[in-house]
Formats: C-alpha cells, structure tokens, sequence
C-alpha cells in the first residue's frame, strides 16, 4: 500500500465516523473576544495579507460551531472582513468567539470593530470593476450551481470571505435580473465537519424526485478536506433549498458519492432525458465520469472519458456536458452535437489555466468525440483563448433554450497576487454559446448574452472605465487603448494570418507576477468583420461579433485608458450602464 492508498484508507474511515455536528475542541482560547449583542451583528476582523494564518473559531457549550483560517493583522492592517454573529445570535445560547495561534500583542486585538454597519472600512478600490460581478469583501474563484428561475439569475461561486487569497471555501451567492447589476445574497453554503465547501451545481428537482419537494433547488459541491497524512480527501455532497435559493438546508445522508481518487470533485448535474434519471459529470484526476440517478442521492458510474484524448498537462476540473446547436452557418443550419466542457489547470494555451472543449455525441450513458484526431498529439480547442478566463459553466434552465455560461475572470498562475485588496476576481460577463463549423468540423461560439446590448448606454468619443468598444473592419487592423502615463494594450487582428492578438505586456502594473505580462494569440476561423471589446477598469474581453473568438485578458492601468487609436477599421464606443452593488 503506497502512501496515498494509506491516506485515502484513513480518510474513508473518517468519513463514516464524522457526524454533522462539529467536533469538540479541548483546547483552550488563546484568547476570547467578547461580543454583546446589543453592539451589532458583525465582529470585524483586522486582516494582514502577508501575516500566518491564525485561528477564528466560533464555540458554545463546548461545541466547535465554526473554525476560519484567518490572517489576523500582526503588525498592520490591510483590510478587514467580517464575522457575522447573526446566525449565533439567533440560537439564543451563549457562545464565545476564540483566537487562536495568534500572538497577544498583536495590532488585530486593539483594530476589532463590532457593528451593524455592512459597508464598515470598505476600501474604495480602483480596479473594482463596475458591471462585472464581485464579491463585496473577499476571495472568489469559480462560479457555482448558476441557474435561472422566474427571471432571476442566480449566480453561486467559490468564496472566502476571511480573507482575500484562497482558503475556507464556502459558497457564496449573488442574484441578478439583468446579468450586468448583481445584489449579494451573502453566504450559502459554509464549511462543516465533512469539509470545506468546493466547486458544484444545481438543478431544479421539479418532480422532487429526491424527496426534497417539488421544485427543490438541489446542489450538488465537493466537500474536501485534509487528511491527518498529508493531502485533501473529496467527497460529493447535497444540500437543498426550499425557498428558491435563498437558503439551504444540508442533506443529513450526505456525503452521496465517495471513491479512494485523489482530486475527485466538482459535480455538474442534468436532467437527462435519454435514460429519464439524472446525469452527473464529475472531473476524477485527469478524466471525466459520468453516472446516473433515479434520486439525485444514489449514483451509479456509466462511463469513464478522457485517456487519450486532449490536453493532460494539469488536473481536469469544472466539467459541463451539453447539446447545442449551429445556428449561423448556411451549410449545417440546424444540425447539433454534445460538447464536454473541461476545464483544466495548469495546461492552457499561454499558462496556468483555461476552458477546453470536445464536441461528440452522448447516447445518455457515455459520451464520444466525432473526431479523436481533433485532439490527439497536444491538439486541442478551447473556448477562449485569453490567459483569464477558467471554470467556466453553464446556467441550469437558461430562458429561450439559451446555453449560457460564465467563467472566473483570472488564472491560478498569478489570482492571489493580483492588485486589488479587499477583494480579488472578478466573473467574466455572461455569454452565450452556439455552434459554428469550419473546413467541415464543429466549433462552439461564443457570444455575450444579449443583455449586454440593453447595457449601452450614451455613445462616447473616448474610452471609459466602463465601456464596449464596436469596431467595424474591411482587412487587417489594430485598436489601441492607452492613458496619459504611456500605458497601453494592443489588439491586432491579421486577416491574411486569421488571427486575433491582445498584448498587454505595457498594459500598466504587470510585476506582481512573472507570468503575468503576455501576448494573447487566437485563431479567427474565418474574417472578422466586427470585433467588440468590453472594458471594465480591470478587464479587457474581445469578441468577434459572430462568435468565433473570444479573448479575455486582466489589465491593470494605473490611470484608466481614456483614448482609443484604431488602423484599419472604424469604431463606435458606448458606455455600458452599471449600477454599483450595495455593500
Ligand atoms: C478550480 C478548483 C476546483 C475546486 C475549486 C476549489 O478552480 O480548483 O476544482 O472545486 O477550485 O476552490
């Protein structure tokens, strides 16, 4: 038995022998932070980016109700986020809130602040991108279990709200009407004794099957957590709301699916109507698996998908699985293919991560490509092919049989170095997927959702923090955005090479990470006659207007560009609405 069998055997045990309730700790509080009610719901923690994690834990009558790792502020603080004791508070017990592993003179311990004020030391952030979606406070990387229901758009997504850099996964959640303005609906699902909270789906259980009710929201998340021997155990889990989202209730019979794989995780769940039960596509190393369900709680493996096939340079994560159809090609209007969306890191075409994609068939048990010379000897094809674009899925129940999608707006090479404080990343604008064919093969499309198009506003003469620039073009050309301190990035389109560019290496703070100062390179499949260019303070996404390139880059300008040149083409500038989120 190798190490890692070891690791897995012990966890499996653990597995059966944790419960829901939180463990008890014998330890003592390092040091105890009184918290009266009548002083408010938030408790605001002091952060220090660069201080060693210490421990936050919430403990009433002996039991551990929540532990967070936390940078408590040692020396400075950066930025605070906050303990909402609400939820505390409503048990009516008594509980104290405990420090751990953090030293007694530090600068956290006089800074904490309790109130009932949401918007308490938010920083002004010059990079906060204003119709994109944020989180508030915090770190964010995947989007989660989005669906859309009676006209609203939820959108769930990988969140740490201690802290701005990766860590004590939860899920938080954010609801939209128009896909550009998003109101935060704080924490759904938050860390428990099985594990922290990692990437998943939802659907909509209209029939109840799971006996959840009908019309339950069910999701699906990976629960993981660290094994005593190094390494993270992963395991899938349910929980279930009954109220449209709003909060979830945890599946007492949880977790649903366990195996001894090591990086076995991120679930993504359909109603498949071939086999009338439920499909589910799960990323397991380097390949994907897909199983079935009467109930959503008993899976049984179908078929395995992968070896072989595509790029295997990093680990396979966020799978999708769906039909779409070619809407704007004469030659095969109508005709229509499954297309697995996988994810994977690091691997992607200019480092770190990106969305990869195969277009086949699936007979509702397995899933085949049309053509395994598409994606042997490092071929592969990806669905955008700027270096911040990852973990992209899609919404469950888009309106007008609509597919679309969303992804996380950064790279694992450089997101928790990123130039922002209070929070980090950002999600891409939402798009819309078709598909399109080229030299005889199928290829996706991606477009932004139309609800960008109801977002322009008054037309301008110059870029501006927030805009979409349109530009009309007859032949090769290159559009420029640069501000007054010389810095700038240049989009080059080349209609003998078919090709698209976006160089950012002179794009303004580019040295926080080696990996960050790049040229971009896409192939066109064909003429672009129009590009359009969205820019929002710390993001670039260029599109061709058909569908057939998409590009998103990060850019992070010390002053925002503010003039535009452009060779060989005529453009057009709109602002785009935005309506800054409340805290
Ligand atoms: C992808 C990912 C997922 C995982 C999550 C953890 O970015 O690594 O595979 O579920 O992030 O935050």
């Amino acid at each position: 038995m190798n190490a890692f069998r070891m690791t897995i055997a012990a966890a499996a045990m653990a597995w059966s022998v944790a419960a829901g309730c939180q463990t008890l700790t014998p330890q003592a509080c390092e040091q105890t932070i009184v918290t009266p009610k009548a002083q408010g719901r938030y408790l605001w923690l002091p952060i220090q980016d660069s201080a060693p994690e210490g421990k936050v834990q919430v403990i009433s009558k002996g039991m551990l109700l929540t532990e967070q790792n936390v940078r408590m502020a040692r020396e400075h603080v950066d930025y605070y986020v906050a303990l909402d004791l609400l939820p505390y508070q409503q048990r009516g017990d008594i509980f104290k809130v405990c420090v751990q592993n953090v030293p007694t003179g530090s600068i956290c311990f006089s800074k904490l602040a309790q109130n009932d004020n949401a918007a308490y030391a938010l920083i002004d952030e010059t990079f906060r991108p204003l119709y994109h979606h944020t989180p508030r406070r915090g770190w964010m990387n995947d989007p989660n279990g989005m669906f859309y229901s009676d006209g609203t758009w939820h959108l769930f997504y990988q969140y740490n709200p201690y802290g701005s850099l990766w860590g004590n996964m939860h899920w938080g959640h954010s609801t939209s009407t128009d896909l550009v303005s998003w109101k935060d609906e704080g924490v759904a699902l938050a860390s428990d004794a099985w594990g922290t909270m990692f990437s998943g789906s939802c659907v909509i259980d209209t029939a109840g099957t799971a006996g959840f009710g009908r019309g339950a929201v069910v999701a699906m998340y990976t629960v993981s957590r660290p094994t005593p021997f190094g390494g993270d155990v992963q395991a899938q889990a349910l929980a279930y709301s009954t109220d449209g989202g709003r909060t979830f209730t945890k599946y007492e019979g949880n977790p649903v699916l366990t195996a001894e794989d090591k990086d076995f995780r991120d679930p993504n769940m359909f109603w498949n109507e071939d086999i009338h039960a439920w499909s589910l596509i799960l990323a397991v190393g380097q390949e994907m698996r897909i199983y079935s369900s009467p109930n959503l709680k008993d899976w049984k493996e179908e078929s395995r998908f992968g070896q072989g096939l595509c790029c295997h340079d990093g680990v396979w994560e966020c799978p999708d699985l769906f039909p779409l159809t070619v809407v704007d090609s004469k030659l095969s209007n109508g005709q229509s293919a499954w297309v697995l969306l996988c994810n994977i890191n690091p691997g992607g075409p200019f480092g770190g991560s990106a969305t990869q994609y195969f277009v086949g068939s699936f007979d509702g048990h397995r899933f085949t490509v049309d053509d395994e010379s598409r994606y042997t000897d490092g071929k592969a094809l990806w669905m955008d092919y700027g270096k911040d674009h990852y973990a992209t899925v899609s919404f469950w129940g888009a309106p007008q049989g609509r597919r679309t999608v969303m992804a996380w707006m950064s790279n694992w090479q450089y997101a928790n170095e990123v130039p922002t404080r209070q929070f980090r990343s950002a999600n891409s604008i939402a798009r819309d997927l078709g598909l399109f064919e080229d030299g005889g093969n199928l290829y996706v499309s991606v477009k932004p959702a139309p609800e960008l198009m109801a977002a322009r506003g008054r037309k301008v003469k110059q870029p501006t923090e927030a805009c979409e620039v349109v530009v009309d073009l007859k032949g090769s050309a290159t559009v420029t955005l640069a501000n007054a301190r010389g810095e700038h990035v240049t989009l080059t389109y080349d209609d003998k090479a078919r090709t698209l560019a976006m160089d950012r290496t002179q794009s303004g703070a580019t040295g926080f990470s080696e990996a960050f100062p790049c040229t971009t390179t896409a192939p066109t499949h064909g003429r672009i006659r129009q590009l359009r260019i969205f820019i929002d303070r710390c993001s670039i996404e260029a599109f061709d207007a058909e569908g057939r390139v998409a590009m998103t880059n990060l850019v992070f300008p010390t002053e925002p560009y503010s003039a535009i040149t452009v060779k060989g083409g005529k453009a057009t500038l709109w602002e785009v609405k935005t309506s800054p989120q409340a805290p």
